[in-house]
């Protein structure tokens, strides 16, 4: 897969633990920084990540900064995002298969690098069920158009 990620200044050193791991199962990477030590706002990363989702360039985004949270919540403000943070795989997997998340967020400050491995391989092998759920995505969808379920 195709794959933006992006992060804050607190999660330089998870987010290239997590790309050398993408790299080695063959995924293609494209790392939209922070990369420098410097206090960076993560709306940037998280808006960057999201457009190239909601664009098409890349099949999802990942996203770390200390939470997972604010960097998730900038991301979700981009029309056609839904990114999900999950602090473990069940999460992540079932975001996928019922929610078809096409971001995922984690934070550096909560997890471990072993245990966000896990939660990245299980989000990038679920799949989306469709079915029941499609009816709640347009719900979602609806109060994004509109500002209202009507
Ligand atoms: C940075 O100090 C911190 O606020 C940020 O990494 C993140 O946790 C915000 O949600």
């Amino acid at each position: 897969m195709k794959l933006a990620i992006g992060n804050d200044h607190v999660a330089i050193e998870m987010k290239n633990e997590i790309v050398e791991h993408l790299r080695e199962k063959g995924h293609t990477i494209i790392d939209v920084g922070t990369n420098s030590s410097d206090r960076f706002d993560y709306p940037v990363s998280g808006f960057k990540v999201a457009c190239m989702v909601k664009s098409g360039e890349v099949d999802g985004g990942i996203l770390i900064c200390g939470t997972g949270v604010g960097i998730s919540i900038a991301a979700n403000k981009v029309k056609g995002i839904r990114a999900c943070v999950c602090s473990e795989p069940f999460s992540a997997k079932m975001s996928k298969e019922h929610n078809n998340t096409n971001v995922l967020a984690f934070g550096s400050r909560v997890i471990g690098i072993e245990m966000a491995k896990m939660i990245v391989d299980e989000w990038l092998n679920a799949k989306y069920e469709g079915g029941r759920h499609q009816k709640r995505l347009d719900m979602i969808a609806r109060i994004e158009e509109t500002g209202d379920l009507g």
